[in-house]
């Protein structure tokens, strides 16, 4: 592909995909690539003046379905940066609440012609069906307990950054994997750049049949952080029936919260990560979570540079202005 001028510094390659709606459809050298891209557009974050025109023209619809700060945010910050007009609509206060289904709601939003709507919904499978039911471009931003493509992009972004390569790194992910979309999509990740994942939780938090998943699956945080390269911690769910996998957030803390003894079992140089938000002082002590070794807020940041790769890539590397 031909480097247009108003392009971010590196070339980039094409990348034939309508849609990002999981991890599963894409390639290890499409990961790469949304990586290396993301690269380029953390170089553009650093500038003092954090802006390309490189979507000008282009239009964005954020539907946000459920609450989000960081995957919202980033997305319009991307947005913004790469000058794509965009338009943001949240459930509450939109004709969604006078009983309008997602399809005409997108359906209507299509009528004004957007090129990439990116999606939040609680239902799993939200944005597959708005992908295989409209033109433009679907991300998606979240979908129930099912994927969340761009964390793990950014997660990944993350541990490569900080550890160099992901191929071979010890990852342990540990808490609330039955309902965590963001385990779920970590783990198709990294198995698919030789990564070696460990899962953890409480058996009334492990998904069933979680070793299909390609991870080992242990049910003590020690046996998963021990040695490991990366901790990633996972959010206890409570709004989709967390809680009621263990009796009470001492209990939980004192069984699977990562406190510094236990983040002491890892190499001395891991690095401990969360999505967020936490919930402090029930998967994660302070200490931790703002301690040396986090990597936390470098996750925050990385979701910016990696929601810029994923729409420049999908909606703006074709060059058919
Ligand atoms: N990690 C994440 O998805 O955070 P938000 O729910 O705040 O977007």
């Amino acid at each position: 592909m031909t480097r247009r001028p108003d392009a971010p510094s590196e070339p980039l390659a094409s990348f034939a995909k309508k849609d990002l709606v999981d991890i599963g459809s894409l390639t290890r050298p499409e990961i790469q690539l949304v990586l290396d891209t993301a690269e380029s557009m953390r170089e553009i974050n650093q500038r003092t003046i954090k802006k390309v025109p490189t979507l000008r023209g282009k239009l964005v619809a954020n539907l946000f379905f459920e609450a989000s700060t960081r995957t919202r945010f980033s997305f319009e910050i991307a947005e913004r940066r790469l000058s794509a007009d965009s338009i943001s609509f949240s459930a509450a206060g939109s004709s969604v609440s006078k009983g309008e289904t997602l399809l005409d709601t997108a359906r209507n939003l299509m009528a004004m012609k957007p090129d990439a709507i990116v999606i939040r919904h609680q239902a799993s499978g939200a944005p597959h069906f708005l992908a295989r039911n409209l033109p433009c471009a679907v991300v998606n931003a979240g979908d129930g307990t099912h994927a969340h493509p761009t964390q793990a992009l950014l997660d990944a972004f993350t541990m490569r950054r900080a550890k160099g390569r992901l191929e071979g790194l010890r990852v342990a992910i540990c808490g609330d994997v039955l309902h965590s979309r963001v385990a779920r999509s970590n783990v198709e990740l990294l198995t698919k750049v030789g990564a070696e994942v460990t899962l953890a939780g409480p058996r009334t938090l492990l998904p069933v049949a979680v070793e299909r998943t390609g991870a080992r699956v242990v049910t003590r945080i020690e046996d998963a952080v021990d040695g490991a390269d990366v901790v990633m911690m996972l959010r206890v769910q409570k709004e989709r029936g967390g809680g009621l996998g263990f009796p009470n957030d001492r209990e939980y803390f004192e069984l699977f919260g990562l406190t510094p003894e236990r983040r002491r079992l890892a190499k001395k140089d891991a690095i401990v990560m969360h999505p967020g938000p936490m919930n402090r002082g029930v998967e994660i002590d302070s200490s931790v979570a703002d301690g040396p070794d986090s990597v936390i807020l470098d996750q925050v940041e990385a979701g910016v540079a990696v929601r810029m790769a994923v729409l420049y890539l999908l909606i703006g590397a074709s060059g058919d202005e």
